[in-house]
């Protein structure tokens, strides 16, 4: 493995750490009877359910906590980054996904990052992860517009208050933020706006860079951050650091609306991430695989984690064949998710040993090799639920922490063109094996993980779920999700509980030190076969359980993992 290569693994997986070191802390959970917000800071739980005490519904309480994330977290997600929506109104029972992903350049090409990287230094930083060209066209200010304007109660002004308050008068720095500033501190150090944060646990952080763009925001709406002033700064400071972004890509940029994906699993309506995620259709494959090898009601124990982890194999080989940008690649979805694909995954799911994942590469007969012409065009999770009934499943992201380590305009600009392929077979910072089909181009967006889901037990939301943690993302929230809904847990269990991750490749069983499986149950996993790999912990999960009894009772979980707290009444 090249050294960089190591590196980058290394400081992935640090990133993954959230300053816990031992056993997980108990305070995240939280029971409300009217609405709850579930984030991964505490003040960005507070902002979200301060904004519905004020007459906000979801949307905008959802507007409001990723603002405010942006500001006490740089590190994971902010106005330099992008995301998806996953958004449900109960007044229609409609389900709208809003995708504002960030996408790569008009002068991207698919050979940009074909280069030499043997002198790359320090953590995550190859050109794709580090500096101008590693940075997409951002989509947060224009998500969150377009969630206020759609589906909100309120003004932009209004839903950009409590991330101003914060970014004006300051917030204690989290452990998360402080574990992430050390480690990444000496290439902060050569921005001029990261370089005067105090990134030490507990001292009070001011952003008064921000809290202009945040005053512009609310004055002038995101045209200010996509063609204002606040855009040519973007603009200016990309190129400064080596990158191909204009101030025409910035102006082109659209939010997506996209058909969500859906299956029907284990008696619930599971609606989560559709492409440019390959997390959801990583999870309703599963979730069928799954069904068909180990039955309607599994219990829990070595063989129903042994069913999951090869349940993945196959759909993560998917995402590597097949994967691209909906707007720029045809994905042949239906052949994917066809009966006999998922029967013969199943088989040799429930035949009780672990495959090679090569066992379930399943080549579909397609000649799909058309593209569709583009239109002209870090990470946290978050769940609100409303007194309407309104639900937000939000994941936000800059990638890796900090982003691209570089501000514009006083924004952490993101690295997520380190999502594209770099290169066919290349591996990316979460080791996902690149297609030729997410090679970058032209304004296209990379494959994401990002599985924000909402699960339906006969026709009324029951779970709002989702996670941070690159390719883990989708194994984490699903095992959750399985956690309340098959095994009766309740939020803070289910979040609390162990996890496992496979992603095909490399062929390796991941558990987690900080929550560690029963011995007796590891064991039996390998004695199935499954090489056992110990990583500090396997993504963080927010989620709320709307209890479908006559009292309303919404538990809403922060993963301890990270250190969030919801929030609500
Ligand atoms: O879209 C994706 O899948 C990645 N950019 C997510 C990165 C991530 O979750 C980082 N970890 N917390």
């Amino acid at each position: 493995m090249k050294r960089w290569l190591s590196i980058v693994l290394f400081w992935v997986s640090a990133f993954l750490i959230t300053g816990l070191t031992v056993g997980l802390p108990t305070e995240h959970s939280a029971v409300f009877s009217r609405e709850a917000v579930a984030a991964d800071h505490a003040e960005a739980s507070k902002a979200g359910a301060e904004i519905l005490s004020e007459g906000g519904n979801a949307a905008d309480a959802a507007a409001a906590t990723m603002l405010a994330l942006g500001v006490v977290n740089p590190a994971s997600s902010g106005l330099g980054g992008g995301g998806f929506a996953l958004y449900y109104r109960a007044s229609d029972r409609s389900l709208t996904f809003l995708d504002f992903r960030e996408r790569a350049p008009r002068a991207a090409s698919p050979t940009m990052f074909e280069v030499d990287t043997a002198d790359a230094e320090g953590p995550a930083s190859s050109p794709s992860q580090l500096g101008g060209l590693a940075a997409g066209v951002p989509g947060e200010a224009a998500g969150i517009e377009a969630l206020v304007e759609r589906f909100g109660k309120l003004s932009l002004r209004e839903v950009i208050a409590p991330a101003l308050r914060l970014a004006e008068q300051g917030f204690e720095v989290s452990k998360a933020l402080g574990a992430m500033g050390s480690a990444f501190a000496i290439q902060l150090s050569k921005d001029p706006v990261m370089a005067a944060w105090d990134l030490r646990a507990g001292a009070t952080l001011r952003r008064p860079s921000l809290a202009r763009v945040l005053r512009a925001f609310a004055e002038k709406g995101a045209a200010v951050i996509y063609g204002g002033v606040i855009g040519q700064e973007i603009a200016a400071s990309v190129q400064e650091h080596g990158g191909i972004m204009t101030l025409q890509d910035l102006r082109a940029y659209r939010v997506r609306t996209r058909e969500p994906l859906e299956t029907n699993a284990f008696g619930y309506r599971w609606v989560t991430a559709p492409p440019p995620s390959a997390g959801g259709f990583t999870m309703i494959q599963s979730l069928s695989i799954l069904e068909r090898a180990v039955g309607p009601r599994p219990s829990y124990g070595a063989p129903l984690l042994h069913a999951m982890a090869e349940s993945w194999k196959g759909p993560f080989l998917d995402r590597q064949r097949y994967f691209g940008d909906p707007d720029q690649v045809i994905l042949p979805l239906d052949k994917m998710m066809d009966a006999s694909r998922i029967d013969a995954r199943a088989k040799l799911v429930a035949d009780g040993k672990a495959h090679p994942s090569a066992d379930y590469d399943l080549p579909i007969e397609w000649t799909g090799t058309k593209v569709a012409a583009p239109d002209n065009a870090g990470t946290s999770h978050l769940c609100v639920v409303d007194a309407e009934g309104n639900v937000a499943s939000v994941t936000t992201t800059v990638n890796l922490p900090f982003g691209a380590r570089f501000t514009g305009g006083g924004i952490v600009m993101n690295d997520e063109m380190d999502d594209f392929a770099s290169g066919i077979g290349q591996t990316n910072a979460f080791g996902l094996v690149g297609g030729a089909r997410n090679l970058p181009g032209r304004w296209k967006r990379p494959v994401s993980t990002m599985s924000p889901t909402i699960v339906f037990d006969e026709g009324k939301p029951a779970l709002c779920v989702g996670a941070s943690g690159g390719s883990r993302i989708v194994t984490a929230a699903q095992q959750v999700a399985m956690n309340v809904l098959l095994r009766g847990m309740s939020a803070a269990e289910a979040v609390a509980a162990p996890r496992i991750h496979h992603q095909g490749v490399p062929e390796t069983l991941r558990v987690e030190k900080v929550a560690p499986l029963d011995s007796a149950l590891q064991d039996a996993l390998v004695a199935l076969g499954h090489r056992v790999e110990p990583i500090h912990n396997v993504a963080n999960v927010q989620l709320i359980y709307i209890e479908q009894s006559a009292e309303r009772k919404l538990e809403a979980a922060s993963d301890p993992r990270k250190g969030g707290r919801p929030a609500g009444r």
